[in-house]
């Protein structure tokens, strides 16, 4: 692989600094280096500094001239839900005209009506439209994406979804981490049983998923509804058992005690959060749990209550933002979007913001010591901008192409 070397940055978003999770006025600190310059061999990062230090090291590297705009980390997105088959404008349209997002569901459509598509659809033609939305998320500048299964909600269909989100990241320059969601929602031909398909989710799904090596975290949508305290339990407990990691969606709707349970087995993370209580907050605390926030979730049901990002920040909560793509209640790939979001709606400001979108984001997924900060020897997933200021990143919304966008060293877009 060539040996690259990038200058006339400015400025230049390293977030280098502890290696840890960021919280309180770390998440303001961005390490900003004005015309700075970054050294690149072999898909890592070998220096980064002001031209005038790393220049002399380049040897005969290839030349980048970033233009005088900004360069950050790639953005690192902790919760999608990268593969499904469809869209659900039509639901968009009736919600449009005033019926909710869980009136829909209650009638049988929302997760439902993706997964009776989902089913129907065969590995190749997800991989198709997986591969469609992967370069959405690439030129927008998102280099890693954290990709829930949970359309599927049979054994093999909960797999085929799995190996999708595997060969999206061996396939294409978008890096994916893997979770598995069979706990999404109970199956229509399991209506009223909610019990026994946890049980297929613990007894069949689980040791298949592990076996074929395809997940590194579980979830579960804990919501009235949906599962309860004592299925999650029971699923969080099985899935520890398979040495997998914990996230889960919590207070999405309903505040019952889905993220003290999370907080209790000892989750990642805890994502959603919009019904979160103070008691909540100060359990994900104690606990070291990262919550997500997913803003682009909140706007597109056209709810008004955002999750409580500034009590958080204030309890010291190493928080996240992500986009929760899905063709239900959040379809956009933009990260820039949700950062906008996550400033005007959430009041967290732009550094902060910056921060919850890379390396807050990477530490949450297992994968602080590798990506989201450009420092020696992580890898080379960084974007130029079109932009000169980070600030520009959420304020301009709606037009968000990335210039050029790097995985590990090589241009992709
Ligand atoms: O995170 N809340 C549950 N799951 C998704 C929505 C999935 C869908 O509507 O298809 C979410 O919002
Ligand atoms: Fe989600």
């Amino acid at each position: 692989m060539s040996k690259l070397l990038i200058v006339n940055i400015s400025p230049l978003v390293t977030l280098a600094g502890p290696a840890r999770p960021r919280i309180g006025p770390e998440l303001c600190d961005l390490a900003l280096i004005q015309d700075g310059a970054m050294l690149v061999d072999d898909g890592r990062i070998v220096a980064v500094g002001s031209r005038a230090d790393v220049e002399p090291h380049a040897g005969d590297a290839e030349l980048i001239d970033a233009g005088g705009r900004l360069v950050t980390p790639g953005f690192v997105d902790a919760h999608t839900h990268l593969v499904f088959a469809g869209n659900r404008a039509d639901e968009f349209e009736k919600r449009c005209a005033g019926i909710t997002y869980q009136e829909i569901s209650a009638q049988g459509g929302g997760i439902r009506s993706t997964v009776r598509k989902t089913r129907a659809a065969t590995e190749d033609q997800l991989f198709a439209a997986a591969s469609h939305h992967a370069q959405w998320f690439l030129h927008g500048g998102t280099t890693t994406i954290e990709a829930k299964s949970g359309y599927g909600l049979t054994v093999e269909d909960e797999l085929k979804i799995l190996r999708v989100i595997r060969r999206i990241g061996q396939s294409t320059p978008l890096h994916t981490v893997p979770t598995f969601l069979g706990a999404h929602e109970t199956p229509e031909e399991y209506h009223g049983r909610a019990d026994d398909y946890v049980r297929l989710v613990i007894e069949e799904m689980l040791p298949r998923v592990t076996s074929e090596n395809l997940a590194e975290f579980c979830d579960i949508f804990c919501e009235a509804r949906v599962f309860n305290l004592d299925q999650a339990r029971r699923v969080f407990t099985a899935a520890k058992r398979h040495n997998l990691g914990l996230r889960m969606h919590a207070d999405q709707f309903t505040s019952f005690g889905a993220s003290v349970l999370a907080a209790e087995m000892g989750a990642k993370t805890c994502d959603h959060l919009e019904q979160a209580q103070p008691s909540s907050i100060a359990a994900l605390q104690q606990a070291g749990v990262q919550p997500v926030l997913l803003p682009g979730s909140v706007y597109a049901i056209g709810s008004q209550k955002y999750p409580a990002a500034r009590a958080m920040i204030d309890a010291g909560l190493a928080i996240v933002i992500a986009t929760d793509f899905n063709p239900g209640s959040s379809p956009t790939t933009s990260m820039r979007i949700i950062m906008s979001l996550a400033c005007t709606q959430m009041k967290m400001t732009p550094a902060e913001a910056l921060t919850a979108a890379t390396v807050n984001a990477a530490y949450s997924l297992n994968r602080g010591g590798e990506i989201g900060s450009l420092e020696p020897g992580k890898t080379a997933d960084f974007v130029v901008h079109d932009a000169e200021d980070y600030r520009e990143l959420p304020y301009f919304f709606g037009d968000h192409q990335a210039a050029m966008v790097f995985a590990k060293g090589v241009r992709v877009v």
